[in-house]
């Protein structure tokens, strides 16, 4: 149906033949395949662990589609895509969760604390506040809103380099969207940690398609290796439960002096760049981004 721009993979809004409107994340795309494998591992562990997720489903895409495609790039990257690509229920009317929305839209501390434990047990680096993969929905009144987790293509970082990965590594989390809610991430760890067992690891993996799973000799080896190291990480909990989240002056101060610093940094004809990949540049409107 349309391209969707906002998102750096250029996911398509598609149509499918079981009538369902998907969001499709396109095997071409610059984030590759690994991409497709995060987000069905995190997605479908945050399901199991109650959170709210929209349904994925896998794709057979029919590249001649691109051929009426306006731009280029989109067309290629949809030519590129032929057969199995990934789909996510489409949330008609949802809301990207911006500053501006959490400030009318309090997010209790146990669901914050769940949604943190979850990005730092699987590392996910894309929940922040300049980016939250957070969506609220619906928005039409017929039900209460709710926050619906999106996106996870950038967590399982460690997949990037698999000889280097601590399972007790700690990240900083301290930019994370929800890092003003109060997030009770003890409370997250003792609810949820005894849920991830091996045997709930080992029916996620097998969801993911075997075209996917490329770095080891098999398919399976490559799955064993994703169970592992969750397995090994969340036993290693203690290790790396964030827990310092910075006020948002803290934030705003921090950010500010690093702005300040870029500024000075930068030659005079790029001293007044307004916008930064899109999005506004922090240091010019900090009560937009922290509210
Ligand atoms: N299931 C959905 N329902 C409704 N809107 C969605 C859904 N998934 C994504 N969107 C919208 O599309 C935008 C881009 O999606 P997404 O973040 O998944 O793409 P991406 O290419 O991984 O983006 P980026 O890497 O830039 O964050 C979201 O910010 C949201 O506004
Ligand atoms: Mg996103």
């Amino acid at each position: 149906m349309t391209p969707l721009r906002s998102g750096g993979s250029v996911p398509g809004v598609v149509e499918a033949d079981d009538l369902g409107t998907y969001v499709v994340k396109f095997t071409a795309s610059a984030q590759g395949r690994k991409a497709l494998v995060a987000e069905v591992i995190v997605g479908e562990l945050a399901r199991a662990l109650g959170l709210r997720f929209p349904e994925l489903v896998l794709v057979h895409f029919d590249p001649a589609i691109a051929d009426s495609e306006p731009h280029q790039e989109v067309r290629e990257l949809h030519s590129a895509s032929a057969g199995l690509n990934l789909g996510m229920d489409y949330l008609p009317g949802a809301r990207d969760f911006t500053p501006e929305v959490a400030q009318h839209f309090p997010v209790d501390s146990l669901e914050a604390g769940r949604i943190v434990w979850l990005d730092a047990l699987t590392v996910n680096v894309d929940r922040t506040v300049h980016s939250s993969n957070l969506m609220v929905w619906p928005t039409l009144g017929v039900a209460p809103p709710r926050l619906w987790l999106i996106d996870h293509g950038a967590a399982l970082v460690f997949h990037h380099r698999w000889d280097g990965s601590d399972p007790a590594k700690r990240y900083d989390f301290r930019h994370h969207a929800l890092g003003h809610s109060a997030p009770d991430v003890r409370a997250a760890d003792a609810e949820l940690a005894p849920k991830i067992t091996r045997e709930l690891l080992h029916g996620i993996v097998a969801e993911v398609p075997d075209a996917w799973l490329t770095d080891f000799a098999t398919p399976d080896e490559a799955r064993e290796a994703y169970v592992g190291y969750l397995h090994a990480r969340v036993r290693a909990s203690e290790a790396w439960l964030p827990t310092d989240f910075p006020t948002r002056e803290e934030l705003a101060a921090e950010e500010a002096l690093r702005a300040a610093k870029n500024q000075r940094g930068r030659p005079a004809w790029l001293k007044q760049v307004p916008d930064l990949h899109g999005k506004p540049a922090a240091e010019q409107d900090w009560s937009v981004h922290l509210g």
